[in-house]
Formats: C-alpha cells, structure tokens, sequence
C-alpha cells in the first residue's frame, strides 16, 4: 500500500495549491478547475495555459458560472476557458478523445458567500479524481483542497484519503499538506502527481 506523504506548510493551502500545480503549467497546457465557483482558480490556470491552451471549468451552479464569466471577461482569458454547468464526474462528456491533462484543481465544499446546501459530495468527488486521474498527462499534477468543517466534510476527506492510499505507488505520488492551525475541522491538501 502506497504511503500518502504528510507534511505541514506555513503557507495558505490556497497558495500551496496555486504554486504546486504552476510546475505542471505551460503555454498549450490543458488544465481542469473541477469546481469553478467564484473563478479564482479558473482565471489562475485560464493565465497559466495561455492563450494556445484549454481550461475546462465545471460547476453545477449556473449563478456561479455566470459570475466567473465576467471575471474571466475582465481578464481577456475567457477564449481560453470553457464553462460547464455540470457536475466535474461527468468530466469524460466534455473532454477531446485521447486528451492529456497536465493539471486539475479541485476545491471543495462549498461556495464562500453562496449556498452553503450545495456542496461538493465524497462519491461525485471521488469518481472526477479517477477521471482525472485516468486522463492526466506523465508529471501532470492534482490539487484537491478538502473542508472538513461543514456536514459531509469529513467524510469526504475520508473517502478521497482511501481512494489515494489505494493508487499503485509505482505511478503515482500522493502527499497531503497540513496547515499551520491545523485541527480536526481545518482544511486538508492534498497533491498528486503522476510519476
Ligand atoms: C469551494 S467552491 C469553489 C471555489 C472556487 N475554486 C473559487 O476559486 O472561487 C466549491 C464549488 O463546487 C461546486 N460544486 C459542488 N458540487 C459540484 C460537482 N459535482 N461538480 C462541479 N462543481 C460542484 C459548488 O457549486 C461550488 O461553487
């Protein structure tokens, strides 16, 4: 059984995550932001692919989509991005026949300021990391920045922890980022990459 890496960081997960999965990036890279929400981490990858690259963005809120729209818009990188009102398990609909992901960013739980109902859930989660996953390019990276502190957090947590202690560990290179506050209801991340 594969050891999942954990380490503890001074830095914001957040900035972690953004620094990590820039190492996988280039001009013409195809990136996934697996839950768009406000667009933060869309406009990020959408600026780190450029304008020869793809991101595909998915969420189920349209409200959500429509305000990273005109984020995007604002920043000129919306020709680089397509939106998707739909759930990132049904990621295999939407991606190009033999296509290779060179980075995904999952952020979890719900949407600061929006609908705290409508949340990320561990079995929907778990089958977009096994399509991403499926899918990513040789030295393609994950992000996942998991919540615990809301209802269905933890075992979302739990489910995406067994599912990485169970990848070969000939191909993959799972680690999981602790923060400086750490407790039982701070978020968690983990990093994957593809050996
Ligand atoms: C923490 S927020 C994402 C924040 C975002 N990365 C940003 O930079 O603003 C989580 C988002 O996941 C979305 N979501 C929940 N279930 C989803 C699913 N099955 N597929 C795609 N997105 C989902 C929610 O609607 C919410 O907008």
């Amino acid at each position: 059984m594969p050891k999942i890496i954990v380490a503890t960081t001074k830095q914001r997960l957040t900035a972690e995550a953004a620094s990590w999965i820039d190492l996988a990036l280039f001009d013409g890279a195809l990136a996934i932001d697996a839950t768009v929400g406000n667009g933060y981490d869309t406009q990020f990858l959408a600026h780190k692919v450029g304008s020869k690259g793809k991101v595909l963005g998915f969420d189920v809120q349209k409200a959500a989509l429509a305000g990273a729209r005109e984020l995007l818009k604002f920043v000129g990188s919306l020709d680089r991005v397509s939106l998707i009102h739909d759930s990132h398990a049904r990621l295999d609909d939407y991606l190009p026949a033999q296509a290779e992901i060179n980075g995904a960013m999952f952020n979890l739980g719900y949407l600061p300021r929006g609908n705290r109902q409508i949340i990320t859930k561990a079995e929907t989660t778990v089958a977009a990391l096994r399509l991403v996953l499926e899918h990513l390019a040789q030295h393609g990276r994950v992000t996942l920045l998991v919540y615990r502190g809301h209802p269905g957090g933890a075992e979302e947590y739990a489910a995406v922890r067994t599912f990485l202690e169970q990848l070969p560990d000939n191909l993959w290179h799972p680690e999981e980022l602790i923060g400086a506050a750490d407790s039982p209801s701070a978020p968690r991340l983990f990093r994957i990459r593809r050996k």
